[in-house]
């Protein structure tokens, strides 16, 4: 039977820990694989006897499949686990947050600052009638106050429900209504590339009439005009400075909600993803301390995405706190005020961990060396990445021009259901590959199926699985069991159904390909986006590349590809024409583009991935479809237009 999804770009390079790296690293040998091999349920039992519980539990794992139950009988607190254990071992004066705001002011919060602030919000949010067992809306944007309410939600054991401060107040309003959350945290406004967005005008169309919401919980942070209703919502600075400094941690059970988080999805009614407590805090802390290297007395780590998708929950807040990591928080744009941003703030801090995305990575390579060129950035010793496929190329630049080849890159597959990393290396034990998250981590075991849903040989691809429970699954989807069941467990029998392509190659190394939505049929071969990208992007003219499958009358689909180059490059015809060569000379004739349009940018959602759907209604000129969750929607048309007056002159051969 043909593959699921052909393997087209095979990948050489291969990058050992480097070894000034691995004679310090955390772990430089198999042991913690052979460990979890030997006995699975017993190795999450020791990760989880890393943190700190009331009451320890009595059966490790009941899997009734699709249900999973880690820590049976366990309490706990994560707040406790996050602060109260730090500050009582004597670390209260560490740094937890150097928070650097968009317009320049700053703020050091230490472990106790920290402490101090959760707190008070917890005693503020209990004042305005928040219970253990409720739910709490956070719209908030990249400082400091966020954070603290989801301690403060976990330290009084309400479910937190973070909402990406760039949503609509419809995204927003859907979210409180969907969980009932009873109180909402916002702030006047948010600060975007030097202009104010009014977060709080959002969220009083958002609570208008929203049934659920007793509170509006207001920080300050733009001193902007805003309306604040008597009765309903309250200033921040008002309630929690004059709070009692002082609220017990309510113990948890392991399975208790901690938090619930929306993913959009491309389409139908956004799925709230639930999170509960000791197994999900066991598996962020074991994957950010291990997959970083974190040494908690030395490193300035940074994770820089926003803390409204899922990436900031684990390993902004949950993960690294958890470690007592001393983090640094970046409040606004990349290239606000200048393209060299992030390499600023590295050189001030002394950064010695960073972990971005595939999308912000190929934006630093299409605005140039020159950026990063100008700082020192010689205190990083690792690199990460998470989102989307890293296209090899961008793997290359980001560990030469960021890290000096000196840098072991992490990248780490992963999903909101998922909670916490999966398929990653462990930077001072694996070999890595550009463009490989390698292997599964300890504890987890990952499998590849065909249509049929048996396993693909290796090498082989097809359809990524997961066929075991791991602690920091989801545990389902908020008020809809079936459609959990429905959506993750009922295309293969027994099987996560990832909804990812993936390959796996001689070596075994995973290579994963995109959704796979996306795979395309060209004359009855099945292609991954990924690879036909990541070839485009190999050409030294390219920044970023997205490729889709519009209908074609001969071949069933033919590749149709969208292409940014970068910055000082000149488009023609004879380039376009030497990008579709390179394809079929890299990969193979039959994956050659029929068309390529160059644009400036490429739709995506707002956490950054690419909107292939969108291009391919564009390619078969369909009627748009819904464009409300884009970053940016502007740009769609533009393209749809040079697209229709392109596809004339394309040689469809
Ligand atoms: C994609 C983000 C390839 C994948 C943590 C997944 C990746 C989706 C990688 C989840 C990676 C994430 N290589 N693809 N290293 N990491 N993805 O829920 O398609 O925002 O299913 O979680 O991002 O996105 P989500």
């Amino acid at each position: 039977m043909a593959d699921a999804i052909e393997d087209l770009l095979s990948e050489s390079r291969t990058f050992p820990p480097p070894e000034h790296f691995a004679k310090d690293a955390l772990v430089t040998d198999t042991s913690l694989y052979d460990e979890a091999n030997e006995d699975v349920e017993g190795f999450w039992a020791r990760q989880a006897l890393q943190l700190d519980w009331f009451q320890e539990w009595d059966t490790i794992l009941e899997w009734d499949r699709p249900w999973a139950k880690w820590f049976i009988g366990g309490t706990l607190n994560v707040s406790y686990n996050c602060l109260d254990r730090h500050v009582a071992a004597g670390h209260g004066d560490q740094v937890a947050y150097h928070w650097v705001g968009e317009p320049g002011d700053k703020r050091t919060i230490t472990y106790a600052d920290l402490f101090d602030e959760v707190q008070r919000a917890a005693n503020a949010m209990k004042a305005l009638g928040v219970q253990r067992g409720d739910r709490v809306a956070i719209y908030l944007p990249m400082i400091p106050e966020i954070a603290v309410t989801m301690l403060a939600c976990a330290r009084i054991g309400a479910a937190h429900s973070v909402v990406f401060a760039g949503f609509s107040a419809q995204a927003l309003r859907d979210r409180i209504d969907d969980a009932q959350c009873k109180l909402l945290v916002t702030a006047d406004g948010a600060w975007r590339r030097g202009e104010v967005f009014p977060l709080k005008a959002n969220a009083d169309e958002a609570v208008d009439g929203a049934e659920s919401i007793e509170h509006v919980l207001v920080v300050d942070r733009t001193d902007s005009e805003v309306s604040m209703q008597e009765g309903r919502d309250v200033w921040w600075h008002d309630v929690v400075a004059t709070a009692d400094p002082t609220c017990e941690p309510e113990h948890m059970d392991s399975e208790d909600l901690l938090y619930l988080l929306y993913t959009s999805g491309t389409t139908g009614k956004p799925k709230g993803i639930m999170h509960t407590t000791g197994g999900y805090l066991t598996q962020v802390t074991f994957s950010h301390r291990y997959v970083f290297d974190l040494k908690p007395d030395d490193d300035v780590y940074w994770c820089a995405a926003d803390v409204g998708w899922v990436t900031g929950h684990s390993y902004i807040v949950y993960g690294p706190l958890a470690n007592r990591a001393t983090s640094v928080i970046y409040e606004g744009a990349p290239n606000f005020p200048a393209e060299d941003r992030l390499w600023s703030i590295i050189e001030e801090y002394g950064v010695t961990q960073l972990y971005t995305a595939p999308t912000a990575i190929r934006a630093f390579m299409k605005w140039g060396d020159e950026h990063p060129d100008k700082h020192d950035l010689s205190s990083l010793r690792l690199l990460g990445t998470v989102g989307e496929p890293i296209n090899p190329e961008a793997w290359i630049w980001y560990h030469q021009t960021i890290g000096g080849g000196r840098c072991p890159i992490v990248d780490t597959w992963w999903q909101t259901e998922t909670g916490a990393i999966m398929i990653s290396p462990l930077p001072g034990a694996t070999t890595t590959k550009p463009g490989s998250a390698t292997f599964p981590l300890p504890g987890i075991t990952a499998s590849i199926v065909d249509d049929a849903g048996h396993q693909v040989g290796v090498p082989g691809g097809g359809y990524l699985t997961l066929d075991r429970p791991w602690p920091a699954m989801l545990r389902g989807l908020y008020g809809d069991p079936e459609r959990y069941e429905q959506t993750y467990w009922s295309r293969f029998e027994g099987r996560y159904l990832a909804g990812d392509g993936a390959k796996r190659d001689a070596d075994g190394y995973f290579w994963l390909l995109g959704r796979v939505d996306d795979v395309m049929n060209v004359s009855g071969h099945r292609l991954s986006t990924t690879e036909i990208e990541s070839a485009l992007v190999s050409h030294e003219a390219v920044a970023e590349a997205a490729v889709v499958g519009r209908a074609d009358a001969v071949t069933g689909q033919a590749v149709a590809a969208f292409v940014s180059v970068r910055n000082g490059v000149k488009t023609d015809e004879a380039l376009a024409r030497a990008l579709r060569e390179h394809v079929a000379h890299v990969i193979s004739p039959i994956a050659k583009p029929a068309s390529l349009l160059f644009t400036d940018d490429l739709p995506k959602t707002r956490s950054g991935k690419i909107m292939r759907r969108l291009l391919r209604d564009i390619a078969e000129d369909h009627e748009l479809g819904d464009v409300t969750t884009l970053a940016n929607a502007d740009m769609v048309d533009t393209i749809k237009q040079r697209y229709l007056a392109s596809a004339s002159t394309s040689d469809d051969e």
